[in-house]
C-alpha cells in the first residue's frame, strides 16, 4: 500500500480547509495552497476558533489542536507542492480552470503522486483526460462540512488504475471516514438519489397540495427526516441546490425525471438563496412568527409516501445501473445526507409491490416520464 504522508490541497473555501482539517488530524503534513493566500489565512484563523471550541466541548485537548494546526502549511506557491504524495483539488466548480491546475501539476509533482479531486458535479474521466498520466486520477467527494460528514465518494475515472480505489478507500478509513465507490456518472450517489427529496417537494408545493411548513413537517413528523426538505434547501442554499440540480439535469441529456422546478429558480434569482440571506422558504429575520403546518394525517401520509416512493425508486435505478453496490447505496444516504434509514430496505420494509403501484398510480394520473419505474423495482416486485 501506498503511503500518503504530504497531502497537497488547493483550494481553501470551506471544502478545501475541511478537507485539510480532516487529513492533519489524521497526521498528515498538509501543503494549503489558495490563488488568494488571504483566503487560506482566514480560514486557518477560523479552523484555529473551530479548534478552540472543540476543546471548550472536551472534544478535543491542546496538544491535538496546536499538532492540527502545526501539521497545515500555507504555501505561496504550486511547486511549493512539489513533494506530495497526494493532491486534492477544491477550487472553483468550473471544468476549464481544473483542467489547466492538473495538467499544470503534473508537471510539478512527482510520477507517483496521486491528483484527486473533490467536483461535485463535473465528470471525473472529463478531468483524468486533461493529464498526459490519467490513471493517477480519482474523485474523492467529501461532504460540507468535511470533519463532521463522515460519508466520503470515491469516484474512479474509466482511465483510473483499478488498485487506487483500494489504495483510496484504506486511506479514507485511516482518516476516520466512511468511504463508498461510485461509478462515474451524475451526481454520483448522494446528489443522485436524493434528487426527488428537492424535486417532488417542490412540484407537491406548485400543485398547490400543501405548504412548506407541512411537506417539512410530514418528512420529519412521519418519515423521521432530520430536516424537511425545504428546510434543507434553505440550509444548503437554493442557488447551490438549483445549480446542482440543473447540472445534474444536463448532464443527463434532460433525463424529465430529474427536471428542476421553476418555484426554485424563482427563490434563487430573487435572491432568496435561504439561511445565509436570511431569506429562503422561510424568514429567518429574528421575531418573525414561523408558519404552522397542517396537521391533517391524511394529507401527512400521502405527502410523505409520493416523496418516499420516488425517491426508492431512484435508489433502486441507481443499483440496476451498477452506479455503486447496494451496502454502499444505503451507506451513503444515512451518512451522507443522515436520512433514517437506507432507501432500499426501506422498500424491503414496505414491500416493493407497494412502491410500484403507487409509482403507477402516479403515472397514470399525469402520464410523465417522471413517473416511471426502474426495471429492477418493477422485477422484485413481481418475486
Ligand atoms: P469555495 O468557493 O468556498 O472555495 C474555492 C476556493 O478556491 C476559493 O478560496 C478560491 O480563491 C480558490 N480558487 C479558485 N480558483 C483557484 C485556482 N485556480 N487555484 C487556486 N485556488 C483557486 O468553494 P467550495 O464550496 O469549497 O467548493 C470547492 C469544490 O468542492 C468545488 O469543486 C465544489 O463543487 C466542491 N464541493 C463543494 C461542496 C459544498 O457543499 N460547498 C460539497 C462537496 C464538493
Amino acid at each position: 500500500m501506498k503511503s500518503f504522508k504530504n497531502i497537497g490541497v488547493i483550494g481553501a473555501g470551506s471544502m478545501g480547509i475541511g478537507i485539510a482539517q480532516v487529513a492533519s488530524t489524521a497526521d498528515c503534513n498538509i501543503f494549503l495552497f489558495d490563488q488568494n493566500k488571504s483566503v487560506s489565512e482566514q480560514a486557518i484563523k477560523k479552523l484555529e476558533k473551530v479548534l478552540v471550541r472543540l476543546i471548550e466541548k472536551g472534544k478535543l485537548n491542546i496538544v491535538e489542536k496546536n499538532s492540527i494546526l502545526k501539521n497545515i502549511t500555507i504555501v505561496d506557491s504550486l511547486e511549493s507542492m512539489k513533494d506530495s504524495d497526494l493532491i486534492i483539488e477544491a477550487i472553483v466548480e468550473n471544468s476549464t480552470i481544473k483542467k489547466e491546475l492538473f495538467s499544470n501539476m503534473e508537471t510539478i509533482v512527482s510520477n507517483d503522486c496521486i491528483l484527486a479531486t473533490n467536483t461535485s458535479s463535473i465528470s471525473i474521466t472529463s478531468l483524468a483526460s486533461s493529464l498526459k498520466n490519467p490513471t493517477r486520477f480519482i474523485g474523492i467527494h467529501f461532504f460540507n462540512p468535511a470533519p463532521i460528514m463522515p460519508l466520503v465518494e470515491i469516484i474512479p475515472a474509466l482511465q483510473t488504475k483499478n488498485y487506487l480505489v483500494k489504495e483510496v478507500h484504506q486511506l479514507l478509513i485511516n482518516w476516520n471516514k466512511k468511504p463508498v465507490v461510485a461509478k462515474d456518472t451524475p451526481g454520483f450517489i448522494v446528489n443522485r438519489i436524493a434528487r426527488p427529496f428537492y424535486s417532488e417537494a417542490l412540484r407537491i408545493y406548485e400543485e398547490q397540495i400543501a405548504d412548506f411548513a407541512t411537506i417539512d413537517f410530514a418528512m420529519k413528523h412521519i418519515g423521521g427526516f432530520k430536516m424537511g426538505p425545504f428546510e434543507l434547501m434553505d440550509f444548503i442554499g437554493n442557488d447551490v441546490n438549483y445549480a446542482v440540480t440543473e447540472s445534474v439535469f444536463k448532464a443527463f441529456y434532460y433525463d424529465p425525471r430529474y427536471k428542476p422546478s421553476f418555484t426554485q429558480k424563482k427563490y434563487a434569482d430573487a435572491g432568496w438563496h435561504g439561511r445565509k440571506s436570511n431569506k429562503g422558504y422561510y424568514d429567518y429575520t429574528d421575531g418573525i412568527e414561523l408558519d404552522l403546518p397542517s396537521k391533517e394525517e391524511k394529507l401527512l401520509v400521502e405527502i410523505f409516501e409520493r416523496i418516499l416512493v420516488m425517491l426508492i425508486n431512484e435508489a433502486m435505478d441507481a443499483l440496476y445501473l451498477g452506479i455503486a453496490s447496494e451496502e454502499d447505496i444505503e451507506l451513503a444516504m444515512i451518512r451522507g445526507v443522515n436520512y433514517p434509514k437506507g432507501l432500499i430496505n426501506w422498500g424491503k420494509e414496505k414491500s416493493f409491490s407497494w412502491v410500484v403501484s403507487k409509482i403507477d398510480a402516479l403515472y397514470e394520473i399525469y402520464h410523465e416520464d417522471r413517473y416511471r419505474c426502474s426495471p429492477l423495482l418493477r422485477i422484485k416486485a413481481s418475486l
